[in-house]
C-alpha cells in the first residue's frame, strides 16, 4: 500500500526510522507513524492539527481551495440538484440511489419518524427553560433504552436500522424540544410530507389548526440540512468515532457527538453569531467589536468567522449566503437590523488586514443563523438543527468504522507532571 517512505533521524538513535507514506485518492500524503512506538517514541499533535486519525471514503475537504465533496460530489451540486434524504442515502451507501432505491429509502425513513410514546415522558423531567441541546443529549442517549432490537453493532442489518431510526427521529425529537419549551402539545409526524415540510409542521403547527407549509421555507430548510450533513473528521464526528471505538451503542455515540457539537467553537457558533449580532446592537458599534476580536489579550472572537480546515471561503457558506438572500427576499425582510449588521460585519472582516492575513472567511454558521431566524426558529434551537442535520454524517462514520477492522481509540500524551515520589512518612 505504501508507495513512498519517509526516514526520521532522532538524536540518540543509531539508525533512521523508516516510515511508510500513503497516498489517498485526493489530498496530501500521510506518514504512517506507527513504527515510532517500537522505538519508544510517540508523536505530539495537540488539537490533531497534523494527524489523520482514520482512513475514510465518505467526505473530502480541500481547505486551501474551498472544496467539499461527499462521496466525490461537490456540495454546491448536491445543494442545487439533490435533496437531504438523497444525500443521506449517498453518505450512508456510497452511491446516489436509483429512483426505486430512493422511493424505498424515503418510505423506510417515513415509517420510523414516530418516537416511542414513553419517550415523551422524559421531556417532562426537564425544566421548560432548559437549553434544547441539553434535552437532546439526554433524549437521544435515551433511545438506546428503547430500541434493544437493533443494538448489535456487529450486525450490519442492526447498524442500518439504527441509522434509519436516527435519521427519522431526530426532527421529531428536535421539534418536541421546541414544543416543550413553549408549552404547546407535541405534534406527531405526518408521513406524506417531505423531510423538511414535516419538520416545519412539527415545529410550527398545532393540533387545533391546519398548517400549510411554505414551499420556499421547506426548500431552505432542506438546503440547511444538506449543507450540514457531513464534514469529515471534525470534533463531533471524531467524538462519535472515538465513543464508537469502545463498542458503545450508536444512540449513546450520537449523544456524545451532540455534546461535542454544542460548543461555540463548533456547532454552537450559529447560536453565538446571533447572540453576537444582538450584543453589537447597532452598526456604529461594529468597529469596537472588530477591535476586540483582533486584540490578542481579549478572548472574544468574531463568531461565524474562521475555520480549522478552510483557508478560503467555506463552500457551504457560499451556498448558504445565496439561500439567505433568496429567503430574505421572498419573505421581504431585507431590512432586518441584525441582517444589516451582519452584512456590514462581513464586508469589514473581508477587507480588514487582520482577517485577510489569517484567511478568516465567514463560515457556514454565519449565514445559517440568519436564515433560521427568518424562518422563525428561535436562536437556542439553531445548534439542535445542526445536530439533526449532522446525524447522518455521524452515523455514516460510525458505520464505516464498524464495517472494517478497527481498534479502540487511545491517544497518548507528553507527560510533564511530577516524577515518581514517595508518600510522606
Ligand atoms: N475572530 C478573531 N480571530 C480569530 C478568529 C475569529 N473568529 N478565528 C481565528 N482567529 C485568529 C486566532 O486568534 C489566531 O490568531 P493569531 O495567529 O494571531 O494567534 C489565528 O486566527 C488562527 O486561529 P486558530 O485559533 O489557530 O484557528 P483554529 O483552526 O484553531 O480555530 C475556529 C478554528 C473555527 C475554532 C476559530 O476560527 C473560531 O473560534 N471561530 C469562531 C467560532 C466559529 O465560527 N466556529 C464555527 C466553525 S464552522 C462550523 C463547524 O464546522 O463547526
Amino acid at each position: 500500500m505504501a508507495d513512498k517512505k519517509a526516514r526520521l533521524t532522532v538524536d540518540g538513535l543509531d539508525e533512521a526510522i523508516e516510515l511508510p507514506v500513503y497516498s489517498g485518492t485526493e489530498g496530501p500524503d500521510v506518514i504512517d507513524v506507527r513504527p515510532l512506538t517500537g522505538n519508544g517514541l510517540f508523536t505530539y499533535d495537540p488539537g490533531f492539527v497534523s494527524t489523520a486519525a482514520c482512513e475514510s471514503k465518505i467526505t473530502y475537504i480541500d481547505g486551501a481551495n474551498g472544496i467539499l465533496l461527499h462521496r466525490g460530489y461537490p456540495i454546491e451540486q448536491l445543494a442545487e440538484k439533490s435533496d437531504y434524504l438523497e444525500v443521506c442515502y449517498l453518505l450512508l451507501n456510497g452511491e446516489l440511489p436509483t429512483a426505486e432505491q430512493k422511493e424505498k429509502f424515503v418510505n423506510t425513513i417515513s415509517n420510523h419518524t414516530m418516537v416511542h410514546e414513553q419517550l415523551s415522558q422524559f421531556f417532562k423531567g426537564f425544566r421548560r427553560d432548559a437549553h434544547p441541546m441539553a434535552i437532546m443529549c439526554g433524549v437521544v442517549g435515551a433511545l438506546s433504552a428503547f430500541y434493544h432490537d437493533s443494538l448489535d453493532i456487529n450486525d450490519p442489518h442492526h447498524r442500518e436500522v439504527c441509522a434509519y431510526r436516527l435519521i427519522a427521529k431526530m426532527p421529531t425529537l428536535a421539534a418536541m424540544c421546541y414544543k416543550y419549551s413553549i408549552g404547546q402539545p407535541f405534534m406527531y409526524p405526518q408521513n406524506n410530507l417531505s423531510y423538511g415540510e414535516n419538520f416545519l409542521r412539527m415545529m410550527f403547527g398545532t393540533p387545533c389548526a391546519d398548517y400549510e407549509v411554505n414551499p420556499v421555507l421547506a426548500r431552505a430548510m432542506d438546503r440547511i440540512f444538506i449543507l450540514h450533513a457531513d464534514h469529515e473528521q471534525n470534533a463531533s464526528t471524531s467524538t462519535v468515532r472515538l465513543a464508537g471505538s469502545s463498542g458503545a451503542n450508536p444512540f449513546a455515540c450520537i449523544a456524545a457527538g451532540i455534546a461535542a457539537l454544542w460548543g461555540p467553537a463548533h456547532g454552537g457558533a450559529n447560536e453565538a453569531v446571533l447572540n453576537m449580532l444582538d450584543e453589537i446592537g447597532d452598526a456604529e458599534n461594529i468597529p469596537e467589536f472588530i477591535e476586540k476580536a483582533k486584540d490578542p489579550n481579549d478572548p472574544f472572537r468574531l463568531m461565524g468567522f474562521g475555520h480549522r480546515v478552510y483557508r478560503n471561503f467555506d463552500p457551504r457558506a457560499k451556498v448558504m449566503k445565496k439561500t439567505c438572500d433568496e429567503v430574505l427576499g421572498l419573505l421581504g425582510i431585507e431590512n432586518d437590523p441584525q441582517l444589516q449588521i451582519a452584512k456590514q460585519l462581513e464586508q469589514i472582516a473581508l477587507e480588514d488586514e487582520y482577517f485577510v492575513k489569517r484567511k478568516l472567511y465567514p463560515n457556514v454558521d454565519f449565514y445559517s443563523g440568519i436564515i433560521l431566524k427568518a424562518i422563525g426558529i428561535p436562536t437556542n434551537m439553531f445548534t439542535v438543527i445542526f445536530a439533526l442535520s449532522r446525524t447522518i454524517g455521524w452515523i455514516s462514520h460510525w458505520n464505516e468504522f464498524h464495517s472494517s477492522p478497527n481498534k479502540i481509540g487511545r491517544p497518548r500524551q507528553l507527560y510533564t507532571g511530577e516524577q515518581q515520589r514517595d508518600y510522606p512518612a
